[in-house]
């Protein structure tokens, strides 16, 4: 089975996910596919001899372009791990129920346009809850909306910092995101 894998900055869950692949007999992170060519995401998959790939915005839209290169790699799941851009639905179309992205916080809450990185965990901070978590779901046309597949939760306190809720959230990205992928595609 086939993942590509699409990310805008650092890429630590995509390294995650490809490491946890990398011995598996049945799966494989294709390539990674990237909408800032200044990702560190793309110094990762230089270390892991990952093919990396930039497209600006063009590809994305208005364009097969995206489409007929994840058709050209016959990616059986794209994998959206801290990517920026809505999914055009010539994407969503062409790969139905093959596009799952995670989010750092509990969805519906905390989510949609514009709600990504610190932003998230500030907006949780903010509203004194006690837990977060992250959300694996389905993407359609609208920004963290799709079809729930997982979810997992974290105790926060009130001294929890910007920076300790992101830890604990990545803590359960880099635990949970590959299994469940794993479930998807085997
Ligand atoms: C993660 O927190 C993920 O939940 C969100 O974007 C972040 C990506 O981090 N979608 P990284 O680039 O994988 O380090």
């Amino acid at each position: 089975k086939r993942i590509v894998i699409l990310a805008s900055g650092s890429g630590s869950n995509a390294e995650n996910i490809i490491k946890y692949f990398k011995e598996s007999p049945s799966v494989e992170v294709s390539a990674v596919l990237t909408n800032k060519s200044t990702a560190k995401v793309l110094e990762r998959c230089d270390r892991l001899n990952i093919p990396g790939f930039y497209f600006n915005r063009a590809a994305f839209t208005g364009s097969q372009t995206v489409v007929q290169f994840l058709e050209g790699l016959q990616a059986d799941l794209v994998v959206l791990a801290g990517f920026l851009w809505k999914i055009p639905s010539n994407i969503i179309d062409a790969f139905p129920n093959k596009v799952i992205n995670i989010h750092p916080a509990l969805l519906p809450k905390y989510g949609g346009k514009g709600m990504y990185g610190a932003k998230v965990h500030e907006a949780v901070k903010k509203n004194l809850e006690t837990e977060t978590g992250i959300t694996i779901h389905y993407v359609n046309e609208h920004y963290d909306e799709g079809a729930i597949i997982f979810q997992a939760k974290t105790a926060i306190s009130p001294e929890d910092n910007v920076d300790v809720i992101a830890q604990k959230v990545h803590r359960l990205e880099y635990e949970h995101f590959p299994k469940v992928i794993e479930k998807l595609l085997t």
